[in-house]
Protein backbone atom coordinates (compact mmCIF):
# COMPACT_ATOMS: atom_id res chain seq x y z
CA UNK A 1 0.00 0.00 0.00
CA UNK A 2 1.68 3.56 -0.75
CA UNK A 3 0.77 4.73 2.40
CA UNK A 4 2.76 5.16 5.66
CA UNK A 5 2.07 3.51 9.09
CA UNK A 6 1.46 6.87 10.12
CA UNK A 7 -0.91 8.00 7.03
CA UNK A 8 -2.54 4.98 7.55
CA UNK A 9 -3.53 5.33 11.19
CA UNK A 10 -4.30 8.46 11.05
CA UNK A 11 -6.77 8.04 8.37
CA UNK A 12 -8.35 5.50 10.68
CA UNK A 13 -8.23 7.71 13.61
CA UNK A 14 -10.41 10.52 11.43
CA UNK A 15 -13.00 7.66 11.21
CA UNK A 16 -12.74 6.11 14.55
CA UNK A 17 -15.90 7.53 16.36
CA UNK A 18 -18.32 6.57 13.35
CA UNK A 19 -16.39 3.03 12.25
CA UNK A 20 -18.49 0.75 14.15
CA UNK A 21 -21.50 2.23 12.06
CA UNK A 22 -20.21 3.03 8.97
CA UNK A 23 -19.02 -0.60 6.90
CA UNK A 24 -20.79 -0.27 3.97
CA UNK A 25 -24.37 -2.11 4.01
CA UNK A 26 -22.26 -5.01 1.73
CA UNK A 27 -19.55 -5.58 2.73
CA UNK A 28 -20.95 -5.94 6.49
CA UNK A 29 -22.52 -8.87 6.87
CA UNK A 30 -19.12 -10.68 5.32
CA UNK A 31 -17.55 -8.93 7.91
CA UNK A 32 -19.44 -10.00 10.45
CA UNK A 33 -19.28 -13.72 9.65
CA UNK A 34 -15.01 -13.09 8.76
CA UNK A 35 -15.37 -11.52 12.37
CA UNK A 36 -17.65 -14.69 13.48
CA UNK A 37 -15.63 -16.92 12.61
CA UNK A 38 -12.05 -15.64 13.85
CA UNK A 39 -13.35 -15.53 17.40
CA UNK A 40 -15.15 -19.14 17.04
CA UNK A 41 -12.00 -20.30 15.92
CA UNK A 42 -9.65 -18.59 17.96
CA UNK A 43 -11.40 -20.75 21.18
CA UNK A 44 -9.05 -19.34 23.94
CA UNK A 45 -9.06 -20.94 27.39
CA UNK A 46 -8.88 -19.36 30.85
CA UNK A 47 -5.13 -19.60 30.73
CA UNK A 48 -4.60 -18.10 27.45
CA UNK A 49 -3.37 -14.87 26.26
CA UNK A 50 -4.44 -13.05 22.92
CA UNK A 51 -2.58 -10.95 20.78
CA UNK A 52 -5.23 -9.48 18.74
CA UNK A 53 -3.20 -7.00 15.80
CA UNK A 54 -5.11 -4.81 13.80
CA UNK A 55 -7.36 -4.82 16.78
CA UNK A 56 -9.54 -1.37 15.59
CA UNK A 57 -12.19 -0.49 17.93
CA UNK A 58 -11.44 -4.04 19.36
CA UNK A 59 -14.16 -6.01 18.11
CA UNK A 60 -12.36 -9.27 18.17
CA UNK A 61 -10.48 -8.65 21.39
CA UNK A 62 -13.63 -7.70 23.62
CA UNK A 63 -15.68 -10.54 22.14
CA UNK A 64 -12.90 -13.01 23.75
CA UNK A 65 -12.18 -11.42 26.88
CA UNK A 66 -14.80 -13.56 28.77
CA UNK A 67 -13.10 -16.53 27.83
CA UNK A 68 -9.29 -15.76 27.23
CA UNK A 69 -6.93 -14.97 30.62
CA UNK A 70 -6.05 -11.85 29.07
CA UNK A 71 -5.85 -9.85 25.83
CA UNK A 72 -3.55 -7.92 23.82
CA UNK A 73 -5.01 -5.22 21.73
CA UNK A 74 -2.45 -3.47 18.88
CA UNK A 75 -3.09 -1.07 16.53
CA UNK A 76 -1.23 2.19 14.69
CA UNK A 77 -4.45 4.23 15.13
CA UNK A 78 -4.50 5.91 18.47
CA UNK A 79 -8.16 6.98 17.24
CA UNK A 80 -9.05 3.69 16.96
CA UNK A 81 -7.24 2.83 20.85
CA UNK A 82 -9.01 5.26 22.05
CA UNK A 83 -12.36 4.15 21.03
CA UNK A 84 -11.49 0.49 22.07
CA UNK A 85 -10.04 1.41 25.44
CA UNK A 86 -13.95 3.27 26.11
CA UNK A 87 -15.91 -0.36 25.00
CA UNK A 88 -13.38 -2.09 27.65
CA UNK A 89 -14.00 0.85 29.95
CA UNK A 90 -17.85 0.42 29.61
CA UNK A 91 -18.02 -3.13 29.81
CA UNK A 92 -15.85 -3.24 33.47
CA UNK A 93 -13.12 -5.29 31.25
CA UNK A 94 -10.06 -5.74 33.50
CA UNK A 95 -8.17 -8.21 31.28
CA UNK A 96 -8.10 -6.92 28.66
CA UNK A 97 -4.75 -4.14 27.43
CA UNK A 98 -5.13 -2.16 23.67
CA UNK A 99 -1.77 -0.21 22.94
CA UNK A 100 0.35 0.93 19.67
CA UNK A 101 2.00 -1.78 17.89
CA UNK A 102 2.03 -2.62 14.16
CA UNK A 103 2.26 -6.27 12.63
CA UNK A 104 6.40 -6.59 12.43
CA UNK A 105 6.60 -4.87 15.74
CA UNK A 106 3.58 -5.60 18.11
CA UNK A 107 5.49 -3.97 21.50
CA UNK A 108 4.80 -6.88 23.25
CA UNK A 109 7.16 -8.67 25.26
CA UNK A 110 5.05 -11.25 26.99
CA UNK A 111 3.52 -14.55 26.22
CA UNK A 112 1.40 -15.36 23.61
CA UNK A 113 -0.62 -18.28 23.21
CA UNK A 114 -3.23 -17.21 20.47
CA UNK A 115 -2.58 -14.38 17.75
CA UNK A 116 -6.00 -13.29 15.88
CA UNK A 117 -6.24 -10.58 13.26
CA UNK A 118 -9.63 -9.57 11.33
CA UNK A 119 -9.64 -7.15 8.25
CA UNK A 120 -6.29 -5.65 8.98
CA UNK A 121 -3.33 -7.74 7.24
CA UNK A 122 -4.18 -6.81 3.79
CA UNK A 123 -3.07 -2.84 4.23
CA UNK A 124 0.33 -4.76 4.16
CA UNK A 125 1.99 -5.46 0.51
CA UNK A 126 2.68 -9.06 -0.23
CA UNK A 127 6.40 -8.83 1.46
CA UNK A 128 5.57 -7.03 4.29
CA UNK A 129 2.77 -9.46 5.07
CA UNK A 130 5.71 -12.33 5.17
CA UNK A 131 7.30 -10.47 7.20
CA UNK A 132 4.59 -9.91 9.51
CA UNK A 133 3.67 -13.81 9.55
CA UNK A 134 7.54 -14.25 10.36
CA UNK A 135 6.95 -11.98 13.25
CA UNK A 136 3.70 -13.65 14.35
CA UNK A 137 5.83 -17.19 14.32
CA UNK A 138 8.45 -15.43 16.06
CA UNK A 139 6.01 -14.84 19.35
CA UNK A 140 5.60 -18.67 19.48
CA UNK A 141 1.61 -18.83 19.54
CA UNK A 142 0.08 -22.53 19.50
CA UNK A 143 -2.57 -20.78 16.53
CA UNK A 144 -2.93 -18.16 14.83
CA UNK A 145 -6.36 -17.42 12.96
CA UNK A 146 -6.61 -14.69 9.90
CA UNK A 147 -9.69 -13.25 8.71
CA UNK A 148 -9.23 -11.13 5.86
CA UNK A 149 -10.03 -10.79 1.96
CA UNK A 150 -8.14 -13.44 0.23
CA UNK A 151 -8.94 -14.66 -3.45
CA UNK A 152 -10.49 -18.15 -3.99
CA UNK A 153 -10.21 -17.71 -7.05
CA UNK A 154 -9.83 -15.20 -9.54
CA UNK A 155 -11.20 -11.80 -8.60
CA UNK A 156 -13.31 -10.46 -11.32
CA UNK A 157 -12.16 -7.14 -12.05
CA UNK A 158 -15.50 -5.74 -13.18
CA UNK A 159 -17.15 -6.98 -9.39
CA UNK A 160 -14.74 -6.03 -7.03
CA UNK A 161 -15.98 -6.12 -3.18
CA UNK A 162 -13.34 -3.87 -2.07
CA UNK A 163 -12.85 -0.48 -4.43
CA UNK A 164 -10.05 0.82 -1.93
CA UNK A 165 -7.39 -0.25 0.69
CA UNK A 166 -7.18 -3.62 -0.11
CA UNK A 167 -3.66 -5.40 -0.98
CA UNK A 168 -5.17 -9.54 -1.05
CA UNK A 169 -3.31 -12.39 -1.82
CA UNK A 170 -4.60 -15.67 -3.10
CA UNK A 171 -5.54 -17.96 -0.45
CA UNK A 172 -2.78 -19.94 -1.91
CA UNK A 173 -0.17 -17.27 -1.36
CA UNK A 174 -0.76 -16.62 2.39
CA UNK A 175 -0.79 -20.40 3.18
CA UNK A 176 2.34 -20.53 1.67
CA UNK A 177 3.72 -17.75 4.18
CA UNK A 178 2.40 -19.26 6.67
CA UNK A 179 3.64 -22.99 6.10
CA UNK A 180 7.16 -21.77 5.88
CA UNK A 181 7.87 -20.21 9.29
CA UNK A 182 6.30 -23.33 10.24
CA UNK A 183 2.46 -23.63 10.94
CA UNK A 184 0.08 -26.40 10.02
CA UNK A 185 -3.04 -24.67 7.89
CA UNK A 186 -5.68 -26.87 9.86
CA UNK A 187 -8.36 -25.08 8.57
CA UNK A 188 -9.81 -22.98 5.73
CA UNK A 189 -13.57 -21.28 6.17
CA UNK A 190 -14.36 -19.31 2.78
CA UNK A 191 -16.73 -16.49 3.88
CA UNK A 192 -16.75 -15.47 0.07
CA UNK A 193 -14.82 -15.81 -3.02
CA UNK A 194 -12.70 -12.87 -2.00
CA UNK A 195 -13.07 -13.27 2.09
CA UNK A 196 -11.96 -16.13 4.53
CA UNK A 197 -10.24 -17.12 7.53
CA UNK A 198 -7.02 -19.15 8.21
CA UNK A 199 -6.41 -21.23 11.11
CA UNK A 200 -2.56 -22.11 11.49
CA UNK A 201 -1.14 -24.20 14.30
CA UNK A 202 1.77 -25.07 15.45
CA UNK A 203 3.46 -26.71 18.55
CA UNK A 204 4.81 -24.13 20.82
CA UNK A 205 7.93 -26.33 22.13
CA UNK A 206 8.73 -27.42 18.81
CA UNK A 207 11.62 -24.52 17.13
CA UNK A 208 11.36 -23.55 13.28
CA UNK A 209 14.71 -25.01 13.17
CA UNK A 210 13.98 -29.18 14.42
CA UNK A 211 10.49 -28.15 11.97
CA UNK A 212 12.87 -27.63 8.80
CA UNK A 213 15.39 -30.50 9.74
CA UNK A 214 12.36 -32.65 9.55
CA UNK A 215 11.40 -31.74 6.21
C1 LIG B 1 -10.54 -2.48 8.83
S1 LIG B 1 -9.89 -2.19 10.45
C2 LIG B 1 -10.30 -3.72 11.30
C3 LIG B 1 -10.28 -3.56 12.79
C4 LIG B 1 -10.69 -4.78 13.59
N1 LIG B 1 -9.72 -5.85 13.49
C5 LIG B 1 -12.05 -5.27 13.22
O1 LIG B 1 -12.20 -6.43 12.83
O2 LIG B 1 -13.00 -4.48 13.34
C6 LIG B 1 -8.14 -2.33 10.17
C7 LIG B 1 -7.29 -1.90 11.34
O3 LIG B 1 -5.95 -2.30 11.06
C8 LIG B 1 -5.08 -1.29 11.54
N2 LIG B 1 -3.80 -1.46 10.84
C9 LIG B 1 -3.50 -1.19 9.55
N3 LIG B 1 -2.22 -1.48 9.28
C10 LIG B 1 -1.69 -1.96 10.44
C11 LIG B 1 -0.39 -2.42 10.82
N4 LIG B 1 0.62 -2.46 9.95
N5 LIG B 1 -0.21 -2.83 12.08
C12 LIG B 1 -1.23 -2.81 12.98
N6 LIG B 1 -2.48 -2.37 12.70
C13 LIG B 1 -2.70 -1.95 11.43
C14 LIG B 1 -5.82 -0.01 11.24
O4 LIG B 1 -5.35 1.08 12.00
C15 LIG B 1 -7.26 -0.41 11.57
O5 LIG B 1 -7.59 -0.12 12.91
Amino acid sequence: MDMSLEELGDRFSEIADQYDDIHDSDEKPIYNACASLVVEHANPGPDDVVLDLGTGTGLIALALAGDAGHVVGRDISDGMIEQARSKSADRGLVNVDFGYGEFRDPHYDGEVDIVVSNFALHHLPAEEKREAIEAIADLGPRRFVLGDPMFFGSPDPEDPLFDHGVDGETVGMLVEMLTDVGFVVTDIERVHDQVGVLVAERHPEEPESDLQENR
